[in-house]
């Protein structure tokens, strides 16, 4: 069912049968107001970590914090109520154990209202993944530019090139065998993506990966053009909101310098006007 036609948001194993289907849609969102403004076009939201860098300024996403995750993931859950709401596992929350990644999924869930939670990891993620799955929490993967591991990636560099291309398809394989619903596929080399399509039973949600993928996700900020620090080679800017921003703040400066602003339609008279303010 297309996102504009659905009165309720879908399970994480409505997005699983999505496979081969229409695409499906996503985008970030860390805030009540853009979760609004996206809610009846998505099928999934995703409050990412990727919150610390577009909205915090941080330069990784490996200072986020659960309670990052748990305030921005509150405020998006604000704001929908047809889209699917997927939080991120911040760095340092589930790599330790199985343990671990279930005492923190659940309390993301818990206290955020998520409807699954993301990791990101292969092979060496496939037993959490399991733990998870096997006790309530739906798990979507993410392989190919991890940003979480960009310290033993060296850069944010395309991932797969080459004889990694193997290793690749053996982790896409491991974490859909494992029971992950949806699998992120991050600055994947074209052919690679649509292999990996073809062979996992799971929808593949491409970020520079392919068109082929089973659906597509943007970080809000660089599709609106909000997030102007740079601009990775996959992102396509539907608009210029940063550029809008900045030239608007610059007239209400010239304005309020000028005494043009408040003119008299926004200031107020001793007397209450008649059924007024
Ligand atoms: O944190 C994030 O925004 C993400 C997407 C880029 C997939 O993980």
């Amino acid at each position: 069912m297309s996102a504009t036609a659905r009165k309720t948001a879908p399970m994480p194993m409505d997005i699983r049968a999505r496979k081969g289907g229409a695409p499906l849609v996503s985008l970030t969102a860390y805030t009540t107001p853009m979760a609004q403004f996206m809610d009846a076009h998505v099928d999934f939201v995703l409050v990412g970590d990727s919150v610390g860098m577009v909205l915090h300024g941080l330069t990784s996403t490996l200072d986020v914090t659960m309670e990052m995750m748990i305030l921005h993931g509150q405020a998006v859950r604000r704001g929908l109520s047809r889209a699917m709401m997927v939080v991120d596992l911040p760095f340092g929350a589930y790599e330790e154990s199985p343990q671990q990644a279930f005492r923190n999924a659940a309390r993301l869930m818990r206290e955020t209202g998520a409807g699954a939670v993301k990791l990101e990891g292969g092979m060496q993620m496939a037993e959490t993944i399991g733990f998870l799955t096997q006790r309530g929490v739906p798990v979507m993967a993410h392989i190919g530019l991890t940003p979480q591991a960009i310290h033993t990636l060296g850069g944010y560099r395309v991932q797969g090139r080459g004889e990694d291309a193997a290793q690749m398809m053996a982790d896409a394989r491991a974490v859909a065998q494992a029971g992950a619903f949806a699998l992120v596929l991050e600055k994947v080399p074209e052919r690679l993506a649509d292999r990996i399509t073809a062979e996992v039973a799971i929808p593949t949600i491409g970020i520079g990966a392919s068109a082929g993928c089973d659906g597509q996700i943007l970080v809000v900020d660089d599709m609106l053009g909000l997030f102007t620090a740079f601009k990775a080679k996959f992102v396509k800017r539907f608009a210029t909101l940063g550029e809008q921003a900045e030239a608007a703040i610059a007239e209400y400066a010239a304005a309020v310098r000028a005494r043009e602003f408040p003119a008299a339609e926004h200031v107020f008279s001793d007397k209450a006007p008649e059924g007024g303010a």
